[in-house]
């Protein structure tokens, strides 16, 4: 009798921590949508998904490295073009101290990276709440606990410094700080970030800063420049990873490209770096081809901004009004990204009301639970790249499930 294998494989127990609230919702609106029903998808950060196309020139960049056989494995941290281009952007930012730069699958890679390369198994790094879920996923795979922080929605969703220095331990090795954040759309003031700073200064942490929407300010500074700053510009002194790619600012999230820019004094940078750099070459290269992008996308025409902030503004503008108009929602008003993370005031959690939001209004929007809030709050994330038309119907969907299940309140 040929030999089968009978008993159940089962997965590492450490996975049961990883959660992907964005993606998991896909198994509700999957049912919406076998019943012949058009989900309307304000759950998903993909620009391409909507009126928003890569750069030509990018385009043509990445078709011609193939055409001239840049198909074969690059070097682990990237191609020299490219390398060169993000060290001359992040000068561009006032990033002086560099001490490496490379080029990863995504920043989803550089993250995985860039944790494991740094984190002991007594180790904690301190996340926000609510976070990108990206940062717990990748602690839960290294088995490590969260160590949470909170960002303020009173004081605008900037990280709570108080919060911040009770969780500080001697086992802390380092911050992550998203800015533009992702889901509350906030902007960190500068003098935030020279705190933040500060802390790191004295505690001995690693920043990383996580600028990946960095191009997508949507408010001025009163003298009508970008008000971004980046917290490596701030901090000259102190060891930070920035977190930068083609994802976002530049349209090609499928393109799978983002980097690392690694600063701070050399001596107390260089064992880490080390470090970041035997894994990226365990892990053989990023995506060849797309790296070529990324000096067209640097050095090259800008023009795209100016039409996808039009239109973000816009759209952000009409969800913020949305949000001040609808009885029990309230919302900071975003100031960068794509995100708005309203509050909502329901006798029921906000994940209950989000699966209820598929299934009868077939509008998909994220719970605040899957990103984490401070307790006896409920929020939900809303994604504000469809157009105003799609936008306001799912607004209209989403005011008659509150109306209809809650009442006015
Ligand atoms: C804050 C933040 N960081 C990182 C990522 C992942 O980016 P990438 O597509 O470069 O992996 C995202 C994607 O939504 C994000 O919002």
């Amino acid at each position: 009798m040929p030999l089968t294998q009978s008993r159940e494989i089962s997965a590492a127990s450490r996975l049961e921590n990883v959660r992907y609230a964005i993606r998991d919702l896909a198994c509700v609106a999957d049912e919406v949508i076998a019943q012949g029903h058009k989900v309307l998808p304000l759950n998903i950060g993909d620009p391409n998904v909507f009126d928003f196309q890569t750069p030509p020139h990018m385009i043509e960049a990445v078709y011609k490295a193939m055409r001239d056989g840049k198909n074969g494995y690059a070097p682990s941290s990237g191609i020299k073009a490219a390398l060169d281009a993000i060290r001359g952007e992040a000068a561009r930012k006032g990033i002086g101290t560099i001490q490496d730069v490379f080029i990863t699958s995504g920043v989803s890679e550089t993250v995985d990276i860039c944790l494991a390369a740094l984190l002991n198994p007594v180790d904690n790094l301190l996340t926000p709440c609510p976070d990108y879920p990206l940062y717990s996923a990748v602690l839960a795979k290294l088995d490590l606990k969260l160590n949470a922080y909170y960002l303020n929605e009173e004081d605008g969703w900037q990280p709570d410094l108080d919060d911040i220095r009770k969780k500080i331990t001697p086992r802390t090795r380092g911050i992550v700080l998203i800015n533009p954040n992702n889901p509350t759309g906030s902007v960190c003031t500068r003098q935030m970030l020279e705190e933040i700073a500060e802390l790191a200064r004295r505690h001995n942490l690693v920043i990383f800063a996580d600028e990946i929407y960095d191009k997508l300010i949507l408010e001025s500074d009163p003298s009508g420049k970008d008000a971004h700053v980046a917290m490596a510009a701030v901090a000259p002194d102190v060891p930070v990873i920035t977190f930068g790619g083609l994802s976002k600012n530049y349209l090609a999230p499928g393109w799978r490209i983002g980097w690392g820019i690694a600063s701070g004094e050399a001596s107390v940078i260089k064992a880490y770096v080390d470090g970041i750099n035997k894994l990226l070459r365990a892990r053989l290269c990023a995506n060849h081809p797309e790296q070529y992008a990324i000096p067209a996308a640097l050095d090259g025409p800008q023009d795209h901004l100016i039409e996808v902030k039009r239109k973000l503004r816009s759209r952000r503008d009409l969800t913020q009004k949305w949000c001040t108009d609808t009885a029990r929602v309230s919302c900071v008003a975003p100031r960068g990204a794509f995100y708005a993370y309203p509050r909502i005031e329901i006798p029921e959690s906000d994940e209950v009301f989000v699966r209820e939001l598929i299934r009868q209004k077939h509008v998909m929007v994220v719970h605040g639970s899957g990103f984490g809030q401070k307790p006896g709050t409920q929020h939900f994330r809303i994604v504000f790249l469809p157009d105003e038309q799609t936008l306001g119907k799912a607004y209209a969907g989403i005011a008659s499930l509150i109306r209809e299940r809650y009442g006015k309140g």
